[in-house]
């Protein structure tokens, strides 16, 4: 393992993240926003990055490349096309890559795309979880860090913190993640893996996902676009920056038995309407916003208690909201020029694998 092993506790005082010597992670999601930057950290630290990907969250081929080509100039990483719902495949890649730690990022996001299309949200999040453990039991892998959501604490009054019971979802997608969870902690009590949970909280950044509220943000305010606002702007996030849930889940490797964290700002949470406000300062310009009703799979607030990671990984969120921002817009203003370099040979090998990919989705739908 990569870091001193630390025996899981009724109390859990510290996980010792000094590590000195080299580990393979496999990253499944490694093409999303937060498992490539993840690798990113990783193999700039020396690490050796196995990452798997089905390409079927990829916004475009732009952001793809964007995400991707920074990784390929390590010849410590592997790009494999595969799918976390295929147990066999899954399972062949872990008995040869044999990696230290799992990092289970895979999955499908978005609260309110959950309710056009709930049967593939479980398959990915509940199915793909189970796949992979059972993948995980019979290569012996002990470790898997999951990448869980701050949705699940929906209506429990704030700052969330992560002995809260959290039985009642109110999307599929956050019922997809519990079930997740649960799985992880059954194949904990069976067979001794060492799980981490994390529920991350509202993540934002350079690449980020163009679903999401402050890419669309941006997005508006630098085109001179509308802004479609569900609900009238006062919901509050507790908005985390990219480089900070990274580092959070290189933090969350050591071994702790089955231990859920909340990653999150933990500052006080952000309006809507302030964020919108700090990007019109930021960037000089003004929003145009079009108000439409709020939506029921929507929270009113998030807000994470962090006191348990910090007090166990050691991990609190660096970058504030302004730094964060700031950070986003100089990518969204640059990367148009960035996106039109031209593509190396491996770059090709995915363009055309997208392009079969997109043309193969877009007949079945
Ligand atoms: N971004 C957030 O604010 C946030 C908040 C809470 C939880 N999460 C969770 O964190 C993880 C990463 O989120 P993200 O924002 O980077 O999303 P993302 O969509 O950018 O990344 C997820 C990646 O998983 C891949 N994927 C999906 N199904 C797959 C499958 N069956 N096999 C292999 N790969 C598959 C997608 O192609 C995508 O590249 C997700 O599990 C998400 O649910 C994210």
């Amino acid at each position: 393992m990569p870091y001193p092993l630390v025996k899981s506790v009724k109390v859990l005082l510290h996980v010792n993240t000094s590590y000195n010597f080299m580990s393979t992670y496999l990253i499944t999601g490694v093409a999303g926003f937060i498992g490539s930057r993840t690798a990113e950290i990783l193999l700039e630290e020396g690490h050796t990055v196995v990452g798997i990907d089905n390409m079927s969250g990829a916004p475009d081929l732009k952001m793809t490349q964007s995400r991707l080509s920074p990784l390929e100039q390590f010849p410590t990483f592997e790009f494999q096309f595969m799918d976390v719902e295929s147990e066999s495949g899954m399972q062949k890649l872990l008995a040869k890559c044999a990696p230290d730690a799992v990092l289970h990022l895979a999955g499908k996001a978005g609260v309110r795309s959950s309710m056009e299309t709930p049967q593939a949200y479980m398959a990915t999040n509940a199915m793909g979880t189970l796949n992979l453990l059972e993948a995980m039991r019979a290569t012996g892998l002990k470790k898997i860090v999951f990448a869980s959501t701050s949705s699940l604490y929906a209506g429990h009054p704030v700052p969330f913190d992560e002995n809260l019971p959290v039985n009642s979802p109110i999307s599929p997608y956050s019922a997809s993640k519990k079930a997740a969870e649960m799985m992880c902690h059954a194949y904990h009590h069976l067979y001794q893996m060492d799980v981490s949970i994390l529920r991350f909280f509202t993540v934002y950044g350079p690449k980020g996902r163009p679903d999401m509220a402050i890419y669309k943000f941006i997005k508006s305010i630098v085109e001179g676009t509308p802004i479609n606002l569900f609900g009238d702007g006062s919901q509050s996030r507790d908005f985390t920056f990219v480089d900070d849930i990274s580092r959070g889940i290189i933090a969350a490797v050591g071994n702790v038995g089955y231990e859920v964290f909340n990653l999150g700002a933990g500052r006080k949470p952000v309006s809507l309407l302030e964020v919108i406000h700090h990007i019109e300062m930021l960037t000089g310009k003004k929003a145009e916003l079009v108000f439409h009703p709020f939506h029921e799979a929507d929270m009113d607030v998030t807000w994470s208690n962090v006191a348990k990671s910090q007090r166990v990984l050691h991990w609190e969120a660096k970058y504030s909201l302004e730094e964060g921002l700031k950070r986003t817009i100089r990518w969204f203003e640059d990367s148009k020029s960035r996106f039109e370099s031209q593509l190396s040979p491996i770059q090709n090998v995915h363009h055309n694998l997208f392009k079969r990919l997109s043309i193969e989705r877009h007949a079945k739908s």
